[in-house]
């Protein structure tokens, strides 16, 4: 038999945290993607209804799928809840996200959520957020002049690639991925980035989860 992944059973306990009729902030990536499962599974079973707000288009089709009434950001009063994946995270509840390129829109839900959970495999808890590359969107006209900006902060940027081609995200922007291992400070590295012009976000997450569930072997832990 196989065993279920520490994704998904993090996936699952979010999903117990869905009521009927909620508006839901639905994350991007593959930890997502089995929380949109087991709520597809839970809409289908219990004849819920479900709207939700996706954080970027892959997710919109899968949540259609899924059997998700899927609403514009405008369209809803509230998120009561988001529930997304991380690439990082640590006991502060800190976060790098964006390695699937989706950090804009998921900043700007998790920013409009009432609450915010985590979902992760415990590859993804550290104890000093960096050994990840931090993702920074940026726009396309300023990306090379910002790149030689970041170059000089000690930053070490990497423009990312899809292929042979720029990977360009859902808002048409490009994503340098950066070490910030040098850095300690990263209230005052992230203020720092985003105010060089061009600069959309940055994937650093640090105020805005509320509860991580993190699948570590056959367990779940809060
Ligand atoms: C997408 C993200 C994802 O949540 C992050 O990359 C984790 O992905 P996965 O669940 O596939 O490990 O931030 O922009």
């Amino acid at each position: 038999m196989n065993s279920i992944s520490e994704k998904e059973l993090a996936a699952i306990e979010a999903v117990k945290f869905i009521k009927n009729n909620m508006t839901i902030g639905l994350g991007t990536g593959s930890t997502a993607a089995y929380m949109i499962t087991h709520l597809g599974e839970r809409i289908k079973k219990e004849g819920l209804i479900i709207y939700g707000v996706p954080t970027s288009e892959a997710t919109e089709k899968f949540a259609l799928k899924n059997g998700i009434k899927i609403l514009s950001l405008e369209e809803v009063k509230k998120i009561d809840i988001t529930i997304d994946g991380a690439d990082e995270f640590d006991t502060y509840l800190q976060l790098i996200k964006g390695g699937g390129g989706a950090l804009l829109r998921e900043k700007i839900i998790a920013s409009n959520s009432e609450f915010n959970i985590i979902i992760a495999d415990s590859g993804k808890q550290v104890s000093r957020l960096g050994a990840f590359r931090l993702p920074i969107e940026t726009v396309p006209f300023a990306t090379k002049k910002i790149a030689d900006q970041l170059h000089q902060k000690g930053l070490d940027p990497i423009l990312r690639k899809k292929g042979e081609t720029v990977f360009s995200t859902d808002e048409k922007n490009y994503i340098l991925d950066v070490n910030i291992l040098p850095f300690y400070n990263l209230e005052s590295l992230n203020q720092e980035l985003i105010a060089i012009p061009g600069i959309v976000e940055t994937g650093l997450f640090l105020t805005t989860t509320d509860l991580v569930l993190m699948g570590k072997g056959s367990k779940v832990i809060h």
